[in-house]
């Protein structure tokens, strides 16, 4: 926790003149999706730790319950909640829920992702649906169903994650670039819609980051990752960034921290690109 005080979630409220006040989220609640591992469990961890209630919820219902149950441990509150962010009822009924026993949403992350590998020439209507029900759909459920008790209550942050995907031309992952973005172009949109409500819309766009999504590419036959491609691997990818270096999920939920916090308050519809410089072009 970074400070005893609570403060309101309201954009209009006073800007914090601490950097404990400004980064404080004590009394405020949080929903983040697919936080079973990753940048969402990275994320969810952090807000917990500067003072929010932290709601995780995954389709991987024992992983999640675990993770939130482990955080628990560790003094932090939080639970650990199935959901399946594709099911626009379920969503639904999770933020309602939420919101009936804590009596507020303050932040809504909108992390849960899958990934394809796909080409633009091949793609096919099954891949296309997989990906976009979760990348795309379930980002457009979670920011609906978020902002409908927001604007009630006259603020909140919505963090959507997209993807340095959505910057570059590619030839791969055709479902999951192109639901990344639409998932920026509904983000801005909705940013607009709901500014005059003071309910503040950004999109988190991460680079390469260390996460169960990549470790696809060095998985040995029998699950197991070899860490020799995965040094290889991860070597490559660092060499793409001007920076020179892939990322943690921590660097990822750092800037979560701040476009769930008042420090970030006067910040809508805006892309965080964390990712080593990866999509300046240079
Ligand atoms: N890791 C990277 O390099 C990278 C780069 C750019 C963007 N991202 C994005 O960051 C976000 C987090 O990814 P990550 O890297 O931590 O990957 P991850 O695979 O570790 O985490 C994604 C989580 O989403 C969950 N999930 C999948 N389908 C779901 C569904 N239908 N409903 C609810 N949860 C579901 C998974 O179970 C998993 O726990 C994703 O949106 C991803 O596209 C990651």
């Amino acid at each position: 926790m970074l400070g005893a005080m609570s403060t309101p979630s309201h954009e209009t409220a006073p800007l914090p003149r601490s950097i404990a006040a400004a980064f404080d989220l004590s009394g405020r609640v949080a929903i983040v999706t697919g936080a079973a591992g990753g940048i969402g469990l990275a994320s969810a961890a952090t807000l917990a730790r500067a003072g929010a209630h932290v709601v995780l919820t995954d389709v991987q219902a024992t992983q999640v319950q675990n993770q939130a149950a482990a955080l628990t441990d560790e003094g932090l509150s939080c639970e650990g909640v199935a959901l399946d962010v594709s099911r626009q009822a379920d969503v639904n009924a999770l933020v309602d829920d939420v919101v009936a026993r804590h009596g507020r949403l303050d932040v809504m992350m909108n992390n849960a992702g899958v990934i394809d590998d796909t080409s633009p020439l091949t793609v096919t209507e099954a891949d296309l649906d997989r990906v976009h029900a979760v990348n795309f759909k379930g980002v457009v459920f979670g920011a609906q169903a978020a902002a409908r008790v927001m604007i009630a209550a006259g603020g909140g942050s919505i963090i959507n994650v997209t993807s340095g995907a959505v910057d570059i031309a590619l030839a791969q992952y055709t479902g999951y670039s192109t639901a990344k973005a639409a998932a920026h172009q509904f983000s801005r949109g909705l940013a607009i819609e709901i500014a005059k409500k003071s309910v503040r819309v950004n999109t988190l766009a991460p680079g390469w980051t260390d996460t169960p999504m990549n470790e696809r590419h060095v998985r040995n036959e029998d699950g197991s990752i070899d860490p020799t491609r995965k040094a290889d691997y991860v070597q490559q990818r660092a060499n793409w960034a001007p920076l020179q270096m892939t990322g943690d999920p921590l660097d990822q939920a750092y800037a979560v921290l701040y476009l769930a916090s008042d420090a970030s308050r006067y910040v809508t519809g805006q892309v965080i690109r964390v990712n080593g410089g990866v999509t300046m072009p240079w």
